[in-house]
């Protein structure tokens, strides 16, 4: 049987609605409830589950570590918001906002902690291998979240570095969520592998187009601020790509505003925008976007399961090429 997305999701949700976090002190849970309770896309979680359901019938051994991994992703975002001094998340203000860094720190702290506690509720046999899928994951996600912050101070971030940074810091998580499925309803262990490399292709193009959000998404939609990644000099493809493309006067407009210890942030978003305009860079980015989906689609075409069970699953993936949130 074939779930379908709707279902998981609903799946998903009401599970995340019954987590207790609910001991003492409040101050540590609440934000945690409140990170937990604004959704997002539920992305991770519904990939384990549709990867499991594609082996097995019966999902419900993998919600506690689909779960698992949600409440892995959102500690990552408290962080992550707080290290991008970023003011909204989800449509609403972030955790480091709302409250203030040490409630970002500690909060996010004992969502690592919840996010282990779900993960380890599996099969005993399964455990070994789950958990150590999952710790090396997460200690990817640190390395990448590292290198972005490295690369916010370097200029010459090269496009192979970035590719990396970003396979540490997103596609890990993605490809580590669709193993865990594999690996719960004991799939054979060459599927599990083609599942982990579909999701690192998908990883790359969702954190491209991710970036490319960050530039022309529509903030309410998207639900964070646009041209967050322009303020931090992230090194994002699209910087990287504007210092390879520019003549001189284009470039020497990017090193003032990159330069410039001071400025009025929505002029300093425009500026690098329109250089990135010029340089048609937002195409750029989607033709390297559907290599990576393309690339992910070979891996998944070639797993031992029939067509009829995969179709969920990848029209998921097409439609997170054309996601606009
Ligand atoms: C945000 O992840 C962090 C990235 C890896 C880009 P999502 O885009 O999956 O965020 P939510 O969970 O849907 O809010
Ligand atoms: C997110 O990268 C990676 C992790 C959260 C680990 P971003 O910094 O681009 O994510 P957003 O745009 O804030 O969601
Ligand atoms: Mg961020
Ligand atoms: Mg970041
Ligand atoms: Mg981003």
């Amino acid at each position: 049987m074939i779930h379908s997305v709707s279902s998981l999701e609903n799946k998903i949700n009401d599970s995340i609605r019954k987590l207790p976090f609910s001991e003492n002190p409040q101050t540590l849970y609440e934000p945690i409830r409140y990170i937990m309770s604004l959704g997002g896309k539920r992305l991770r979680p519904l990939l384990t589950l549709m990867s499991a359901n594609l082996f097995s019938d019966n999902i419900e051994a993998a919600v506690s570590p689909a779960v698992g991994l949600e409440i892995f992703h959102n500690f990552s975002l408290l962080h992550d918001d707080l290290m991008d001094k970023a003011d909204m998340r989800r449509g609403k203000e972030t955790v480091h906002r709302k409250w203030n860094d040490n409630a970002a720190i500690l909060s996010g702290d004992a969502m690592l902690i919840e996010a282990y506690k779900y993960i380890a509720n599996i099969s005993p046999d399964l455990l070994p291998q789950a958990l150590s899928l999952f710790s090396q994951t997460a200690m990817e996600v640190c390395q990448g979240q590292q290198y972005d912050i490295d690369f916010e101070t370097r200029m010459d971030v090269t496009e192979t570095e970035y590719l990396e940074m970003i396979r540490l810091k997103t596609a890990v998580l993605i490809a580590c969520a669709l193993k865990m499925g594999a690996m719960v309803s004991e799939a054979p262990e060459t599927d599990a592998d083609l599942l982990y490399d579909f999701g690192i292709n998908i990883g790359l193009a969702f954190q491209l187009k991710d970036d490319l959000l960050d530039v022309y998404g529509d903030p309410k939609t998207f639900g964070k601020n646009i041209g967050g990644d322009i303020l931090c000099n992230k090194k994002t493809f699209l910087l990287i790509k504007a210092f390879e493309k520019s003549n001189k006067t284009q470039r020497k407009e990017l090193d003032k505003w990159i330069e410039a210890p001071e400025f009025d942030p929505a002029t300093k978003i425009n500026a690098v925008k329109n250089i990135y305009d010029e340089l048609k860079l937002k195409y750029i980015s989607e033709i390297l976007i559907e290599k990576y989906y393309l690339a992910a689609l070979d891996h998944f075409s070639i797993i031992h399961v029939s067509d009829g069970k995969k179709k969920e699953l990848l029209t998921l993936a097409e439609n997170l090429m054309y996601r606009e949130k």
